[in-house]
């Protein structure tokens, strides 16, 4: 494997803090189950000037192994240096793995074989599907890894989320926005990444060889924070669904107030006080929208953005009669008391005709972003 001249097809990145002792043991034996698999490939060891003389020692196995070695001054935590390592890659597959000997090293062509032939996006490490096993960890770090799967729940598919231990086709990771923040970075690359083709691979986690663990309170502490982040990002539609339905109920709060002023202060014809509250309405929605309820509300230009929520709004009014109408004259709800249930759904399918405008025009900044002519032209080519 030392044919330096012919790119690796693989890159297997190493975060290292203090792991001197471990590199001699774990960067031959990568070497020698890739070549005994016949795959090309090259160690990325990303340490953080680790007082130990970890970065020396790696870069004395570069003499003899297929071995790049990235030392980070400045920069800290494993998040940021499994990107880095990503990112000096030209491999066609990423892997990333413990560099202490908790990842079998011997899983490295499962791992790798279904990325290179294209059956998979991704591969991940797990302890949790059939064959797969933990290391004998005592109750307290069994417990903190249990709740972390829990706390995680609805964000992957995977059956081990916290796992450190994955693959992936290098392409997948261009374009992506990616926080280096907290400790799994695992999860935070399969939620963001949204691999179709995940496959997992059974691992038995082995406690480390030597030295010691970096997992410590502040890294769980921000993987909660991590993991609000990676909610957030998931079900952002959803949670602004829900913001948009309270501010519409702030809406009709509104418009009732509204409607309530002007009858009492100037005894206008209550036609007229229903145009004032509904006009009064929208306005408070669009700024709660804008302000509160759509992630990116505010980088849309104000007033166009403000014209296409009315119009919008006029639309969702526009369904919510049409809508009523036909189940009015073609069915028996609207009788006795029904008229409530025919109001009712008439609101919740202009509720789902704004909202859908609402996040797909009046709040898309790509869609509302003012282009000129030139730079139209410049963005094409
Ligand atoms: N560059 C860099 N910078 N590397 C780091 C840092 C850092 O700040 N912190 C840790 N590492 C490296 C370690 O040297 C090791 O190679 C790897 O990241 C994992 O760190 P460990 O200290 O061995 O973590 P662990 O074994 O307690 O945690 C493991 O279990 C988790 C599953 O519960 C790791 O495998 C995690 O990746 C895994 O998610
Ligand atoms: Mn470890």
């Amino acid at each position: 494997m030392t044919e330096n001249e012919i790119p690796a097809e693989v890159s297997i990145v190493l975060p290292t803090y203090e792991e001197a002792e471990n590199l001699p043991i774990i960067i031959p034996e990568i070497c020698r189950v890739l070549l005994q698999a016949s795959i090309r490939g090259e160690v990325i060891v990303v340490d953080d000037d680790s007082p130990d003389g970890t970065c020396s020692v790696a870069e004395k196995l570069a003499e003899d192994y297929p071995v790049k070695v990235i030392s980070r001054k400045q920069e800290r935590g494993l998040a940021s240096a499994v990107l880095a390592g990503f990112k000096a890659s030209q491999a066609k597959v990423c892997v990333v793995m413990d560099a202490d000997g908790s990842h079998p090293v011997e899983k490295l062509p499962e791992i790798i074989g279904p990325l290179l032939s294209d059956q998979a996006d991704v591969t991940v490490g797990s302890r949790n599907v059939k064959g797969g096993s933990s290391a004998n960890w005592p109750w307290y770090r069994r417990l903190i890894s249990r709740t972390a799967g829990i706390l995680s729940a609805g964000l992957s598919k995977m059956t081990d989320p916290t796992s450190g231990f994955m693959g992936i086709r290098r392409e997948l990771l261009a374009g992506l926005k990616l926080d280096p923040i907290g400790w799994k970075v695992v999860l935070e690359i399969v939620v963001k990444a949204a691999p179709s083709r995940l496959i997992e691979i059974p691992i038995t986690f082995r406690d480390r060889h030597l030295g010691r663990s970096k997992m410590s309170i502040k890294a769980q502490l921000s993987y909660i924070r991590h993991l609000y982040h990676l909610h957030k990002f998931k079900h952002q539609t959803l949670i602004e669904f829900i913001k948009f339905c309270i501010v519409g109920f702030s809406g009709i709060l509104v418009d009732m107030g509204m409607v309530i002023a002007l009858k009492e202060l100037f005894a206008l014809d209550t036609r007229i006080c229903a145009i004032g509250g509904f006009s009064l309405a929208v306005t408070t929605n669009y700024l709660l929208n804008r302000f509160w309820s759509f992630t990116r509300g505010r980088e849309t230009p104000f007033l166009k953005s403000y014209l296409i929520f009315c119009a919008v709004c006029g639309v969702g009014l526009a369904v919510r009669l049409g809508t009523m109408h036909l189940l009015i004259e073609y069915t028996y709800l609207d009788t006795g008391y029904g008229y409530l249930l025919t109001n009712f759904i008439g609101i919740v399918v202009a509720t789902a005709v704004n909202f859908a405008g609402s996040k797909a025009f009046a709040f898309s900044p790509e869609k509302l972003a003012f282009r000129s002519p030139k730079e139209e032209s410049r963005t094409n080519d």
